[in-house]
């Protein structure tokens, strides 16, 4: 939404944990003329699609597309290959590992839980344990960046050496952090690859993305379930045949993803793993200096999303809305239990030093505002610290 003052229209900062703010150009090119998706011209875009994939995805096989939210591609990896009586490791700290465990026993199969508290994310070695104790598990479920409460896995590589040991599949819920953190699928033996446009690659929501290694899909092909819109080899099927989808493309998404997707190649993914992390160090030791206390397990804490525990007696709603009406700048709130105990900033995609000294000296002035007293010099001091090896 945007921002009315002095008569005039301004864009909010969308410091949300997805969707992000997204660059102009990428917004421009949804206003390209419409097209058939039955078409050469579609084809085009798809085979330019799938070649960019590749490229970010450090993957072999092709990208699939869903026109659908992240939702879509993280139910399409239980769906496509587990069946009744099969069992996932799943890692569950918050909102969406409880999700993904959901799904799985949702198609009979049984889901083992690696629990760990809200803030904290699971252990390497609970996987370990889990697979010795269950060598017969099918897939090894990680939500690498629980975006609820804040806390990533920094353990993927690992989990992905120990997963093939075991024969079972790596699948990868990286709805928030896919473009953000480190996980070239080949090199980390995953075999699945969930996440969504309006995250870390700062293109509007409407377009799931997947990425699976070759052993996943000869099982899909082998094993087919009986599906209809989440039918994988549907859409490989006849994206093989003709490059084009089963099911109507949501156009002008795919049009934005297609821009959002140069501008990463151009950046190069190791940058952008930097960016992610340094922006992310500038929040954290910002609020710490503004004088606020940091949500969660420091061993655990996520590139994407940063999560700040409300100083007793300031109100969510209140905070949050003077945010947004008197400076322009969005984030989010707590879910479930943690709401209105913590607020959580997005930091990814776009991020850089303009959103993030914006959001920090916007967040500093709202709390002495509304009486609350916020240190906005050391604040800014401790991020540019951070942001001088930009
Ligand atoms: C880790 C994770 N998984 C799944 C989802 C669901 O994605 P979507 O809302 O795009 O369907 C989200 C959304 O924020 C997420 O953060």
């Amino acid at each position: 939404m945007s921002i009315n003052a002095n008569n005039a229209t301004f864009q909010k900062l969308i410091m949300l944990p997805g969707p992000t703010n997204v660059p102009i150009e990428v917004t421009q090119a949804m206003v390209a003329p419409s097209i058939g998706h039955r078409t050469t011209d579609f084809s085009s875009i798809m085979k330019e699609m799938i070649r960019k994939g590749k490229i970010l995805f450090e993957c072999n096989e092709d990208v699939i597309y869903l026109s659908s939210s992240g939702t879509a591609a993280v139910e399409a990896s239980i769906t496509n290959i587990l069946r009744k009586d099969d069992k996932a490791i799943v890692t569950v700290c918050g909102e969406f590992g409880g999700r993904v465990s959901e799904q799985i026993s949702s198609v009979g199969a049984s889901a083992i839980e690696l629990v760990a508290d809200y803030g904290d994310f699971p252990s390497l070695s609970d996987l370990e344990r889990a697979l010795e104790k269950n060598p017969d598990t099918k897939a090894v479920y990680i939500v690498t960046n629980e975006t609820s409460s804040g806390a990533m896995c920094h353990w993927l590589k690992e989990a992905g050496d120990l997963t093939s040991k075991y024969g079972a599949f790596l699948v990868a819920d990286a709805v928030s952090n896919w473009g953000a953190d480190k996980m070239p699928l080949e090199d980390y033996n995953i075999d699945f690859i969930a996440t969504g446009s309006q995250k870390s690659c700062a293109a509007p929501p409407g377009l799931a993305m997947i990425a699976l290694s070759k052993r996943y899909k000869e099982q899909m092909f082998k094993d087919p379930q009986k599906l209809h819109f989440l039918n994988l080899p549907r859409y490989i099927k006849m994206s093989d045949k003709v490059k084009q989808t089963p099911f109507t493309p949501c156009l002008p998404v795919y049009f934005a993803l297609n821009k959002a997707f140069d501008i990463m190649i151009e950046e190069g993914m190791e940058n952008r793993y930097v960016r992610h992390q340094v922006c992310a160090k500038a929040f954290y030791d910002a609020f710490e200096a503004m004088g606020l206390q940091l949500f969660g397990e420091p061993k655990a804490r996520s590139n994407t999303v940063v999560s700040i525990a409300y100083p007793e007696g300031l109100d969510d709603k209140e905070f949050r809305g003077s945010l947004s009406k008197n400076y322009g700048v969005v984030v989010a709130g707590g879910f479930g239990d943690y709401a209105g105990k913590i607020f959580r900033v997005g930091s990814l995609g776009m991020i850089n030093e303009y959103y993030v000294l914006t959001t920090i000296s916007s967040i500093a002035n709202n709390l002495n505002r509304l009486g609350f007293k916020a240190n906005t010099d050391a604040a800014i001091n401790a991020a540019l610290k951070n942001l001088s090896k930009l």
